[in-house]
This record gives structure tokens, sequence and C-alpha cells, in this order.
């Protein structure tokens, strides 16, 4: 299974239309940047998969040969799966509306009522290619198939996670959410855990990650204050449902713990000093043999 990290960043990307924290202004001027949250995965090479679908869409597919058309109107991604409805992780799938048929997309109940309603890209997309809705359940594993029906060769199990719903659907009726996915090459037994807003270090991130060659963890925030020291007016990162890397309790303490083989940290907000080359507490966390993830870095599981 290959495994691509389309993009590494939070919501906002870096650099973020708005902001000159000292990250963004860093990334403006060595043109460093990172575009929004995105996986790509593959276990033939041919039909991909796309974990969520950034509002950087367009530009990932662009920036990698294995994503470019193969035929007129034919695309290579075969099937999309979200694990939350956040704007991030969704706005893509609007750029993806001239598609020649209705594009395949796995998501638990929660995000798919979301997509249906409160914000309505399912509706609105009914009008173009159209979205072939697909369900996660909690903990059920299901062999992935492309729009003809036709296995990719892996399979996801999806495990529900504590966390509250979209900023634009506080009043949701209690659903999932968020999911950790735990994706397995057939063929090969190469496992990905993919968990990019994680809460809690907790009994269901350990379900997704234990035993996976490669765990994408969420690494939004180094700390809890992290936004309100860069002057911004916001939430806690725990506020906001993602626990930070640093300090007491964060999730450098418990990554080592959580038994996947290599982890690698994904969806960094560019208010973390983790995304500067040479900040401390990258070098914390690389002594901690744990990796930054950054755009178009490549696995083979
Ligand atoms: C999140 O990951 O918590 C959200 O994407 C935050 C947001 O951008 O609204
Ligand atoms: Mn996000
Ligand atoms: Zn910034």
């Amino acid at each position: 299974m290959r495994v691509i990290i389309l993009g590494s960043a939070a919501g906002g990307g870096v650099p973020q239309w708005n902001c000159a924290c000292a990250n963004c202004v860093d990334a403006r001027s060595r043109g460093t940047n990172r575009t929004q949250s995105s996986v790509a995965l593959s276990a033939d090479g041919e039909r991909w998969i796309l974990l969520n679908a950034s509002p950087d869409l367009r530009a990932q597919l662009a920036a990698h040969r294995e994503l470019w058309p193969c035929g007129q109107r034919r695309s290579p991604v075969a099937a999309l799966i979200l694990t939350d409805a956040e704007i991030d992780h969704t706005l893509g799938l609007l750029l993806l509306r001239e598609s020649a048929t209705a594009l395949p997309v796995y998501a638990p109940g929660g995000v798919t009522a979301l997509l249906g309603a409160e914000w309505p890209l399912y509706r609105v997309l009914a009008a173009y290619a159209g979205v072939e809705s697909r369900a996660l359940e909690d903990g059920r594993p299901i062999a992935l198939t492309d729009a003809s029906g036709t296995p990719l060769g892996i399979s996801c199990s999806a495990s529900a996670l504590a966390r509250r719903p979209p900023r634009y659907a506080r009043a949701a009726p209690a659903a999932t959410f968020d999911v950790g996915l735990r994706l397995t090459d057939e063929l090969t037994g190469g496992t990905l855990a993919y968990v990019p807003t994680a809460g809690a270090a907790d009994d269901a991130v350990r379900r997704v990650a234990t035993g996976a060659d490669l765990l994408l963890f969420d690494g939004t925030f180094w700390s809890d204050h992290e936004l309100r020291t860069a002057g911004v007016d916001a939430p806690t990162a725990r506020e906001m449902g993602h626990l930070p890397v640093g300090g007491p309790g964060g999730s450098l303490e418990l990554l080592a713990s959580l038994g996947a083989k290599r982890t690698v940290l994904v969806h960094l907000n560019n208010t973390n000093p983790l995304v500067r080359i040479g900040s401390p507490e990258r070098a914390w966390v690389e002594a901690a043999g744990i990796v930054v993830g950054a755009d178009a870095m490549e696995f083979e599981l």
C-alpha cells in the first residue's frame, strides 16, 4: 500500500490568509507552504482513495502525477473517506463536481447527516455529479470498492472518537462526528492508522493504532493556549477537541504507548512551533522518534 500525505496543515493552512504569526510570516518569506489536511492511499498504484477532501484538493491533485487523469474525464481517484465533517476536511468535495460519475464517499452517520443538512454539500452536489454515500459503521471492517463495486484491495475499520460536532452545528443531535481509521492492505497486510482529530489518546485511538505500520496522528497544536498566545481570541486546544502534543498529559507522553511502529504528526496548525524547522519543540518530538509530517511525504506499507 502506498500512502501520500497530500496536505499536512490544519484548517487555514500555512501560511493562513489573514495570519501574521511568526510561522506564517516565516512561511511567506521562505515559500514553505503546507496545504490543508488530506491523505491519498492505493493498493495497486492506479486507483486511489482520498482520506478527507481538502479545500486545497485541486493543487494537491496537480502536485502528484499518480493522481492525474487516466483518460478523458477519468480520474485515478476511486473513492473518498471522510473522518469528520469539518470544513477543512470536506470543502474539497465541491471541487470534484465535474466528475463524470457519482463519487463514492464513505463517512460515519453523523457526518453524512451534517452534509445533507447543516453543511449541505451533498444537496448541492446532487445538481452536479452527485455523491454515492456509503456508511462507515463503528468497528465493522469493510472492503472498500470503487464506483463500479470492484474491490480496491484495502479494508477499512472506523472507530468513533469522542469529539463535539463542528462549530457550525453545535446543536446537532448526538451522533458520530469523528472517526479514526484503520486501513489494511488485503494482500501485504500493511496497516495505516489515521487519526487527524483526537481529543484524547483513549481506547478508541488505541484500537485504531495498535500494531499499525504507520500512525498519522493529530498534531494540530503544541500547547493548550497556543491560539491565545498568538493573539487570537479562541478556545483552548482541548476545548476544540484536539489533544495538544506538548505539556503534561499531551500526546507526546502517550504516542509511544499506542503501539504503532511509526508515528507521523499531521493536521498541524500554523501557530504550532512544530512547523518551524529548528524549533526546540520540534527537536523534542524528533528525539522521541516521532516525525513531523510534511506535504508530499510518502510511505510504502
Ligand atoms: C478542527 O479540526 O477542529 C476544525 O477544522 C477547526 C476549524 O477549522 O473550524
Ligand atoms: Mn481541522
Ligand atoms: Zn499563522
